[in-house]
């Protein structure tokens, strides 16, 4: 039996950090995804490999060791830790080896969701080769759970996206509300081949705040200004409106100490080369920039392909999907 499964990366367009401290947000699912297949082996070993990145891993399932094993490294934790979940939830599975082939189209550490793409995608097709008979809304909430666990704080924006996709806006209550985009987004990413520690960068901005709580905060509150803005813009297609926003929110993350020199000289040569807005995306420290373009996309494109990689993206309605074979 071969099943797989594929689930899309995203972009945040509004709120990245502040919504680690409830604060709304706004992101969307992108076609660039994560896709996982996974085989059953004869003995008792989880091995895998990223495809065209050289890493493997393995490790014998009847007996893990508690440090120093494969897994513990980078977005493979995501994979340890999403087969640890499914065990707890079905106790009586008899521990099998499989094999677990990983193809991930977006850059890893670039601020696309790559791990909650990983995490999703491994959740769904151990779902369907357990038969646990998990639902859509119960992986959205167990790929939470895993980043939680591996990042030690994580909003549950990137795979409430990687699970449905579309474009949503998340409240401060936690509801993940769908918002109909029903123009192009033309969006471009810029990324540096310098990845961005989402735990590192988490814990920056904690520390930052700790140190100046009356300083940090009210730069929240603002990031959840701009967000409940945006979210009109978007559904009003107010595209200048929106690319201000972004601006202003680049401005507010730049505050919060998750910048660097390389990814402000993407963001202020995308706006020269005539983007509207343009952003750290994602958790910054490195990562992307997001440059939102409208009738510039070939300039914006340029430019930034002359400082860093860039790559335009698309808007994904799919969420994840699962075929067995
Ligand atoms: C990472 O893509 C965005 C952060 O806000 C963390 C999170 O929301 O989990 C920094």
């Amino acid at each position: 039996m071969l099943i797989t499964a594929s689930a899309p990366g995203k972009v945040i367009l509004f709120g990245e950090h502040a919504v680690v401290y409830g604060k709304p947000a706004i992101a969307v699912a992108v076609n660039k995804k994560a896709h996982l297949t996974i085989k059953e082996r004869q003995d008792s070993k989880l091995k895998a490999h990223i495809k065209g990145l050289d890493i493997n891993a393995s490790l014998d399932l009847e007996n893990i060791p508690t440090i120093n094993h494969e897994f513990q490294r980078g977005i493979l934790k995501y994979v340890l830790k999403s087969w640890e979940i499914i065990q707890e939830k079905q106790k009586t599975v008899p521990v099998k080896g499989l094999d677990i082939i990983l193809n991930i189209e977006m850059p890893i550490g670039a601020g696309l969701g790559s791990s909650a793409a990983v995490t999703v995608a491994t959740l769904s097709a151990l779902n369907k080769y357990y038969k646990a008979d998990l639902e859509r809304d119960e992986i959205a909430n167990l790929a939470y759970q895993v980043e939680l666990k591996v990042q030690g704080a994580a909003s549950p924006i990137d795979t409430t996206l990687s699970t449905y996709g579309g474009a949503i806006y998340l409240s401060t209550n936690r509801k993940a509300e769908k918002l109909p985009v029903k123009y192009e987004l033309p969006l471009i990413i810029g990324h540096t081949p310098r990845e961005g520690n989402t735990e590192e960068l988490i814990r920056i901005v904690r520390k930052r705040m700790e140190k100046y709580p009356n300083s940090i905060k009210p730069i929240f509150e603002s990031i959840e200004q701009v967000t409940m803005e945006a979210r009109e813009a978007l559904l009003e297609g107010d595209h200048e409106k929106l690319g201000e926003l972004m601006n202003i929110n680049h401005g507010l993350l730049d505050a919060l100490g998750v910048s660097t020199p390389t990814l402000s000289r993407m963001i202020y040569q995308a706006r020269e080369a005539g983007a509207l807005g343009s952003k750290i995306t994602g958790a910054g420290g490195g990562g992307s920039i997001i440059a939102y373009s409208p009738g510039k996309t070939d300039e914006v494109l340029q430019e930034l392909g002359k400082l860093e990689k860039a790559f335009q993206i698309k808007l994904s309605e799919e969420g994840v999907t699962t075929n067995i074979q």
